[in-house]
């Protein structure tokens, strides 16, 4: 049997490369499943040139037939996925008033619905193979509403913890871990540096998050240690919210 494999969405670019590059480092191998497949490639090809242990796997989230066809391809190349990690999403900022309809439900579908067609797929072989771990990339805006983005991503990153709180316990007793992460704000390539400076600056430890750290937290989560963590929503965000 070959080493573990991770499906990782969004791993093209940010936090998902980040996460995708730590979880190859830990030994897994890894999908990066992404809208954008050139840049995917490129990642995947800098994990592993020959494909064997890290493959791009171009996927559109918010299309619920995409998420089920890219499922079926990493399943044909390597299995079933033992660990998902659900992190693709898009940040819109707009101000309450100006969102329209269309714009909110494009939001929900690739940021919520997706986490919950994917999750229903994946988990149902994990509860099979009694191991499995899902980790739901949420935010701090999930929790207090946003630092730049808009209701409606604040609303579907809310979404997200309540659900993963409902897979959690659907899953608790089949060896399935389900949790969520909440980053505030984390340095990507979208940010420039004064975007970076005076997010830092609101933060009580004094800067943005790196993406290697909020690479770190995924992975003791999808690792053998956390077990017994399930439901949690687990805070990465410089003290900016405490509870
Ligand atoms: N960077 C932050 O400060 C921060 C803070 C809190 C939460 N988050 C969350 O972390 C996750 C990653 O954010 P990031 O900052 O790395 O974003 P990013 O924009 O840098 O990367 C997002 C990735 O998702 C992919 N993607 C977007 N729409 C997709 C779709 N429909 N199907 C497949 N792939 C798609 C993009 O191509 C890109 O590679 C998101 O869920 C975001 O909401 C980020």
């Amino acid at each position: 049997m070959g080493a573990l494999v991770a499906l990782v969405t969004g791993a093209a670019q940010g936090l998902g490369a980040a996460i995708a590059r730590r979880l190859h480092e830990d030994g897994f191998r890894v999908a990066l499943g992404d809208l954008n497949s050139p840049e995917a490639e490129r990642v995947a090809a800098e994990l592993d040139p020959a494909g064997e242990t890290a493959r791009a796997f171009g996927l559109d989230v918010a299309d619920a037939d995409s998420i089920e066809a890219a499922f079926a391809r990493v399943t044909e190349v390597w299995g079933q996925p033992d660990v998902l990690v659900n992190n693709a999403g898009v940040t819109v900022k707009r101000s309450l008033w100006e969102i329209t309809v269309d714009e909110w439900d494009a939001v929900l579908d690739t940021n919520l619905r997706s986490y919950f067609v994917l999750s229903r797929l994946a988990a149902a072989g994990m509860r099979d193979r009694g191991w499995g771990r899902i980790v739901n990339v949420s935010s701090f805006a999930g929790q207090q509403g946003g630092l730049v983005a808009g209701a409606h991503y604040a609303a579907s990153k809310a979404g997200i913890l309540v659900l993963t709180k409902i897979f959690a316990r659907e899953l608790a007793g089949d060896g399935v871990t389900v949790n969520a992460i909440t980053p505030a704000a984390v340095r990507t390539p979208a940010m420039d540096d004064d975007e970076v400076t005076r997010l830092g600056a609101g933060i009580p430890v004094g800067r943005v998050g790196q993406p290697q750290e909020i690479a770190a937290a995924v992975a003791y989560l999808v690792g053998p240690d956390s077990g017994y963590v399930t439901g949690a929503t687990l805070d990465l965000n410089g003290g900016l919210f405490m509870r």
